[in-house]
């Protein structure tokens, strides 16, 4: 049987514009096999400070898009850096926005890390994520430290990721997970 094609969603907890979160979700990107698409979400800068008397009909339509987004995909990317131990602000709030809506709960969800660093916002970002009921795909779990290399350097790494598979591992392995259960 042909597998269904998937959309994946991939939310970047970066703002800089060479982020090398982003790259790696570029790399994720260029290296998807045919019948998977990943998107990178762009809005996460554009969102309001979380607010709860905002929600429900006041929602504003910035969130509705990302939702809408999120609805729509058959799993997430995350890949996000550490800032002071923690969890980046802006990225912390687009999930607060998502906390109360049903679009997240049992959505399936990796991590592409692009850190030899950052431990501790992996631990509190699965924290967060599993209290919102999102499913973590542990065995998807790509990670490819870029950050703090020259431009060349990172680029070098990427190719040599996708020579050996190993971009196409992690995603073959989230697809794998997320077709399982149906
Ligand atoms: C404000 C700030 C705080 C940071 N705090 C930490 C930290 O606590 N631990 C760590 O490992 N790296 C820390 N870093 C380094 C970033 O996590 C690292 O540069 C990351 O690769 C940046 O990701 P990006 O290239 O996607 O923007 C910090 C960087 C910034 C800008």
């Amino acid at each position: 049987m042909t597998p269904r094609p998937l959309f994946l969603y991939a939310l970047c907890g970066s703002q800089r514009q060479v982020s090398t979160s982003r790259r790696l979700l570029e790399a994720l990107q260029l290296a998807c096999p045919e019948g998977i698409t990943i998107e990178i979400c762009d809005l996460i800068g554009d969102l309001p400070i979380f607010n709860p008397d905002h929600e429900g009909e006041k929602t504003p339509p910035v969130v509705e898009k990302l939702a809408e987004k999120i609805r729509k995909a058959d799993g997430l990317i995350v890949s996000c850096p550490e800032y002071a131990h923690g969890i980046p602000g802006g990225f912390k709030n687009a999930l607060d926005w998502l906390v109360s809506r049903d679009e997240v709960p049992f959505k399936p969800l990796m991590f592409a890390h692009a850190s030899h660093r950052g431990d501790l916002v992996l631990e509190q970002l699965a924290d967060v994520l599993r209290t919102m009921s999102l499913r973590i795909v542990s065995e998807a779990f790509l990670r490819l430290p870029i950050a703090g290399k020259s431009d060349e350097l990172q680029a070098e790494a990427l190719a040599e990721a996708r020579d050996n598979d190993l971009l196409l591992t992690s995603l073959s392995r989230f697809a794998d997970a997320i077709s399982a259960e149906g």
